[in-house]
């Protein structure tokens, strides 16, 4: 647990310091996003701010790119100061710092903090990973939609302060404006209330403009900086930093823009996403194809954590979009289909394969158990946009995870729902071996529309041990040699920015 002085450090704005010193024509706090880490490892962290004195309308720096200085302490009370340098913050990166701090010690507290002319960024905390860690805890985010909820569960996340956040994407939401107020919808036997509580800045966003205010205005939240400044991620984006549904170089509504157009807005999406991220590389472009490295290995103790992405490389989903749930087809059963794509899927496999961990988590944006949308007695309709519209690549990873790899734990988002659930060897039959556990994680804000539908039919799906769509929170996890824990916290009102939050469900792996 951080101290309360520290907590208010973090999520405080940055600080004028008096000088005469007035760099770069930067007449107003250049640090109104924060700061952030991410890409833990032993000896190394990415630290992150960007300048934008005017956020909102691209950030209204001076041209010209900036040098950012830097310090790096090792104690909360920035006695023991161990690095004192400057980096450049880019014009082109829209005045981002990706700063690689090497040389760390493994399994310790760092932390930071920027400054520029006059003006002083807040101060984070960042952590090293150690590998020979007895025990670490990491907390699970996902699902951010601005409009429909306030962020308070990252407040509560702050005050916990866990070795790493997993975000799972949908960071943004590239919709447009919302109208503000409450909004009924009728469900048999049920009347649900859902609110707007604040606005989207623009119209759908498609330019690298649009991207990078949208991007401005999340980052404008206080307890999401909060949590971002108490701890460093790991990030792999879903598809609402790009569009809904996108998958490779398909959009949502191919028949409303040519592939050069959605190629076009993936590029500045990924750009965008990249100037917002403590992530080390940016998008890169062979001809018009851009690609992000999102995936990769991270190892905290007895966990290493397998960051997936469910969204770059993956087939189009097939048989239709029936929402919440889509009859299936034969097409869906097509061997050749793909969601992590051939590289991903053998990097993964040899990954697995050679972990010495006691658990092996498979941090996948959508759900990999399966959930049945319709009664026993109608034919199946499960969601294609999860790993159930691509059953050939869940069988091959169920296969090698079936072969000897320790302890699999699942984690997802996408789905706006909390769920403890049993992953079987055959994922839709209850009877065939468990062989892991999967945490879907709630949303921080997003709406859960279909949260009628998922109670229905929680009867025929036995695999599924605990099941709440109707709040809205995150996921932490405790995590030792011998016990995995996962307690599902919860936001007691998502409508008020201020809301406490409180523990909905603890539940253990092996009691499961
Ligand atoms: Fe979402």
């Amino acid at each position: 647990m951080i101290s309360r002085r520290l907590f208010v450090g973090l999520t405080g704005i940055g600080l004028v310091i008096p000088s005469s010193l007035a760099r770069a024509q930067i007449r107003s706090n250049p640090f109104t996003l924060g700061v952030a880490s991410g890409s833990p490892r032993e000896d190394s962290v990415i630290l992150w701010t960007r300048l934008a004195p005017d956020p909102l309308q691209g950030g209204g720096m001076p041209a010209g790119d900036v040098e950012v200085r830097y310090r790096v302490w090792e104690d909360a009370e920035m006695r023991r100061l161990v690095r004192e340098d400057s980096v450049l913050a880019p014009e082109a990166d829209a005045h981002s710092v990706h700063l690689k701090l090497n040389g760390l010690k493994p399994g310790r507290e760092y932390w930071y903090r920027f400054s520029v002319g006059d003006y002083e960024s807040n101060v984070g905390r960042t952590r090293t990973i150690s590998r020979g860690a007895k025990s670490t805890k990491l907390a699970l985010a996902s699902c951010q939609n601005w409009q429909s909820g306030f962020f308070a569960a990252y407040a509560d996340m702050a005050a916990w302060a866990p070795d790493c956040v997993i975000h799972l994407g949908d960071y943004i939401y590239e919709g447009g404006v919302s109208t503000l107020g409450t909004r009924q919808v009728s469900k048999p036997g049920e009347l649900q209330t859902f609110q707007t509580v604040r606005q989207h800045n623009s119209p759908e966003i498609t330019t690298l403009w649009d991207y990078r205010n949208r991007h401005a205005l999340y980052k404008s939240d206080p307890s999401l900086q909060a949590a971002h400044a108490a701890s460093p991620w790991i990030v792999s984006m879903d598809d609402h930093e790009v569009d809904n549904n996108w998958a490779a170089n398909v959009p949502q509504d191919p028949w409303a823009q040519t592939q050069l157009e959605f190629k076009v807005r993936k590029l500045a999406a990924f750009k965008a996403w990249y100037e917002h991220m403590p992530v080390e590389r940016p998008p890169t472009l062979s001809g018009i194809e851009t690609s992000l490295q999102m995936y990769g290995t991270y190892r905290f103790g007895p966990a290493q954590v397998h960051l997936l992405d469910t969204r770059q490389h993956r087939s189009d989903q097939v048989c239709g979009s029936g929402f919440p749930g889509q009859e299936t087809c034969v097409d869906r059963d097509d061997p050749s289909r793909t969601l992590l794509g051939t590289e991903q899927e053998e990097w993964l496999t040899n990954a697995l394969k050679q972990s010495d961990a006691e658990f092996n988590v498979l941090a996948s944006q959508i759900w990999m158990a399966p959930y049945r949308f319709s009664p026993v007695d109608e034919p199946a309709r499960a969601n294609m946009d999860a790993w159930d519209g691509y059953p050939a690549a869940r069988s091959r990873l169920l296969e090698t995870i079936s072969n000897g790899v320790a302890k699999p734990v699942v984690l997802s988002g996408d789905w706006h729902c909390a769920a403890a659930m049993t992953i079987h060897a055959d994922p839709n039959n209850v009877r065939s071996k468990p062989i892991g556990h999967e945490f879907a994680g709630t949303s921080i804000s997003s709406d859960c529309g279909w949260m009628h539908e998922m109670d229905q039919l929680r009867d025929v799906n036995p695999h599924v041990r605990h099941l709440n769509a109707r709040q809205r929170g995150y996921c932490r996890f405790d995590v030792s040699n011998l016990h995995w824990t996962t307690t599902y916290r919860i936001v007691d009102d998502p409508y008020n920015p201020n809301s406490v939050c409180r523990t909905d469900k603890e539940l253990r792996t092996h009691e499961m």
